[in-house]
């Protein structure tokens, strides 16, 4: 019997591979670009991270972590995200210690047990960025910024920022109640997850996308009326920093997020045509979020992005730069006309190879006109003939299959020949 890839994760096959190779390209430079440093961490850390860091009352905890008992009979879990492993980190290694702030970005497999559809996987992709130890509302604009010009960079021009303070600890919990006692005469009618979470979580019933929900919190208090005056000047920072970068936005005062750890700047990046999985990434400030997991009082921010999510929302926005039809695993082809030309091929295939330009031959003992319908098949732009009268006259046959042309060339000469015409990966635009 067949077996299939398990529910929720796909197989990123060479032709979409190396469009993932291209953005994540794009996602090296731009972090850096902003003087963040990769960390690459686990893809499994112990369960209690997760209920400590993410919350026990979120639907990732509840119902989306895949845990299991190792043969140690410890608890583990497939990161779910990568904000909460990421502070389990800066703690571990002490870097609270160091000069702050501590700036660092990941990209790897995050793992949710969600019910999948377009757009929602078990097994998808993130791109995220972490900055540790300072509040300056300036980073968090800078935060912001990063993920506005990695969009803008993939060439993706139509999507709405939205933003939000969702308070602190000193300003919640009046707000908090004032949303219970609101939202009292319709708990009956929330949707199941909403009543269950009523007392415990009631803020997520803001950004609970049941229409019932929707209905219900129609005319909600609004948290921006309860800041206390700290959040208040952090957000209006925050906003004027976002002015200065030219960076649009939408105040948006059901924006939550779905994790427990946001204090002040909330923020979701949103397109208009990914449907109902509409947000391809969002982030937020968690001040208490170090301490939680074991470190010192020391303030956070960062977003994560998905990458799925944003291949497809580039694909449909701005088709021609990603689309993958266009792609071939090699340049050149090298033919050897008769078996006797092989060691021939070889030595071309090499120097051709030394000089940085994917080539490949044939394994496979074909003749000649089975391997030049092959080199047709790999999308190879050059195919170079080695036969009897190239072999004596030194002039090997360079064929371009784009041009449907070819010429003798100098044996020695082929590799830059085809050098002059080669388009270089660094001249490749995104951006339309
Ligand atoms: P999140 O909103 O849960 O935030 O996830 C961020 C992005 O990951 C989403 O906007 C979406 O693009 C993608 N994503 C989430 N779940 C799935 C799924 N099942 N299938 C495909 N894509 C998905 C976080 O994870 C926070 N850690 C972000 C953060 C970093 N906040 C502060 N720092």
């Amino acid at each position: 019997m067949e077996i299939l890839g398990p529910r929720g994760t796909r197989d990123i096959l060479p032709e979409e591979s190396y469009l993932w190779q291209k953005v994540e390209t794009i996602l090296h430079q731009v972090a850096q670009q902003y003087g963040f440093s990769e960390v690459r961490l686990p893809v499994f850390e112990h369960t209690e991270l997760f209920e400590r860091g993410v919350g026990d009352t979120t639907d990732i905890v509840q119902k989306e972590m895949y845990t299991f008992t190792d043969r140690g009979q410890r608890s583990i879990t497939l990161r779910p995200e990568g904000t909460a492993p990421s502070v389990r980190s800066f703690i571990e290694h002490k870097f609270y210690n160091k000069a702050q702030p501590t700036k660092w970005y990941y990209m790897g497999p995050m793992f949710r047990y969600d019910r999948p559809q377009a757009g929602r996987f078990r097994q998808f992709h993130q791109f995220g960025v972490e900055a540790f130890g300072t509040s300056d509302p300036d980073i968090d604009a800078e935060v912001i910024a990063i993920l506005v010009r990695i969009v803008k960079t993939m060439g993706i021009s139509q999507f709405q920022l939205h933003l939000n303070s969702v308070g602190c600890p000193d300003c919640r919990p009046l707000y908090r109640e004032r949303l219970i006692q609101y939202l009292t005469p319709f708990e009956s009618d929330l949707c199941a997850d909403c009543i269950q979470r009523f007392h415990k979580n009631p803020l997520r019933i803001l950004d609970c996308k049941s229409p019932k929900c929707q209905l219900a919190v129609k005319g909600h208090p609004v948290l921006s009326d309860y800041l206390c005056d700290r959040c208040g000047q952090h957000f209006e920072q925050v906003k004027s920093t976002l002015n200065l970068y030219g960076i649009d936005y939408e105040l948006d005062p059901q924006l939550v997020r779905g994790l427990d750890y946001y204090t002040k700047t909330a923020f979701e990046l949103l397109l208009p045509d990914l449907g109902a999985q509409a947000a391809i990434g969002g982030g937020g400030r968690y001040d208490g979020l170090i301490e939680e997991c074991g470190g010192p009082p020391t303030p956070g921010i960062g977003f994560a992005i998905g990458l799925e999510r944003l291949l497809s929302a580039a694909q449909k926005q701005n088709s021609k730069a990603w689309q993958a039809k266009s792609y071939s695993p090699i340049d050149v082809f090298v033919v050897a006309a008769e078996d006797e030309f092989i060691p021939d091929a070889c030595v071309m295939l090499e120097g051709i190879r030394n000089s940085g330009i994917k080539a490949d031959k044939d394994y496979l003992n074909r003749s000649l006109k089975a391997q030049m319908k092959f080199a047709g098949k790999t999308g190879a732009r050059w195919v170079v003939v080695i036969g009897e009268e190239e072999k004596t006259s030194g002039y090997y046959i360079l064929r371009d299959m784009k041009l449907h042309e070819q010429h003798q060339i100098p044996a020695d000469q082929i590799v830059d020949e085809i050098k002059s015409i080669m388009v270089k990966p660094e001249e490749e635009q995104y951006a339309e």
